[in-house]
Formats: structure tokens, sequence, C-alpha cells
């Protein structure tokens, strides 16, 4: 199991791939980051999935984030993406969605596509940094509020 620690980024954190025993702590942080929280068995299924690119970051051993992605075929799709919010603007998610790009250029991946609330400032300007552009509107994604979702996509590599 491979651990990243990044030397661009100030972040003291450290990105590993997701244990069983991390997952109270994933769904702590999950309940706290959406308001609609995924169930622990959509969570824990996310992980068992042999698609799936599920990493945490840890903080002095303490889970402080989590992206998970699925990749079928040659396009992963960024399904989560969270940080406590004790540990935000400390360039965690950075660190994440670093790991989540290498991991899918592994298992070579062309490109990362997501979907994000158009509200949600900090992640459009985390994504936007990385370079994922809007491609186009989702709709009401959000049955919730009835929000539209913004859907932005990566090129890792030319078609
Ligand atoms: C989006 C999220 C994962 C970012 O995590 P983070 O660890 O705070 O992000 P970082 O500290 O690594 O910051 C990375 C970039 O995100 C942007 N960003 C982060 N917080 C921001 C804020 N409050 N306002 C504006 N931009 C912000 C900045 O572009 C920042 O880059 P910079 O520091 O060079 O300016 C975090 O805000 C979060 O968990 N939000 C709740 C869950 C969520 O909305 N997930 C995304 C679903 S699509």
């Amino acid at each position: 199991m491979s651990t990243t620690k990044t030397t661009t980024n100030s972040s003291p954190a450290c990105v590993r791939e997701v244990r069983p025993s991390d997952m109270d702590a994933v769904q702590r942080i999950e309940n706290d980051c959406f308001p609609v929280a995924w169930s622990r068995a959509s969570l824990v299924q996310g992980m068992r999935q042999e698609k799936a690119i599920f990493l945490v970051a840890e903080i002095d051993r303490t889970v402080v984030g989590y992206a998970l992605t699925w990749v079928v075929l040659d396009e992963a799709h960024l399904l989560k993406i969270a940080v406590d919010p004790g540990y935000q603007e400390r360039g965690v998610g950075k660190l994440l969605l670093e790991r989540t790009i290498e991991d899918t250029l592994a298992r070579d991946g062309r490109l990362i596509y997501l979907e994000v609330r158009e509200a949600n400032a900090p992640a459009l300007a985390l994504y936007d940094g990385f370079g994922f552009r809007p491609i186009g509107v989702r709709r009401e994604y959000y049955p919730e509020t009835k929000e539209d979702a913004t859907v932005m996509i990566k090129y890792l590599k030319a078609p």
C-alpha cells in the first residue's frame, strides 16, 4: 500500500488507500460535509468495488479527509471528496485530488469527470485549479434542494 506525501504542498497530511477501520471516520466526515450523506452501506460498497479508488488523508494518524472515484474503462468519475471541516483550507483536498489523478493514470484513465453544486465555491475553485473545465449542467441533480450540478471534466491524456 503506497503513501503519498507531497513536496509541493505545505499540508502535513499523508494520503493512502482506505482500510475498513477508517469507515467510522469517513462516515463522520461524510455526515459533517454533505447535506444528504451517503449511508455506511453505500460507503462500504463504494470501498469494495474493484473499480474504486478510495483514498483517505491522515494527519497524525487521524483521518481528516477522503476521496472516492470509480474508474470504468478509461473514464474516472470522482464521486466524493471531503475534508473534515476542522482541517479544511490546509491543502488536504489538493493532496487527495493529486493522488486521485495519479492513481487514475496508473489505471490508464484518460479523463476524470464530476458533478458539483453551482454554489459550492470552495470545490469549484479546487477543481478549476486542477484544470477541470465545465462541460454542462445536470438540472435539479440534487433532489433535496433541486440545485443544478455543474459537470466538470479534466482530460489526463489525448483521446
Ligand atoms: C472542497 C473541499 C474538499 C476542499 O478541501 P480543502 O482541504 O479545504 O482544500 P485545500 O485546502 O486543499 O484547497 C485547495 C483549493 O481549493 C480552493 N478552496 C478551498 N477552500 C476554499 C474556500 N473556502 N473558498 C474558496 N476556495 C477554496 C482553493 O482554490 C484552494 O487552492 P489555494 O489554496 O491554492 O487557493 C472541502 O471544502 C470540503 O470538504 N467541502 C465539503 C465537501 C464538498 O463540498 N466536496 C465536494 C463535492 S463536489
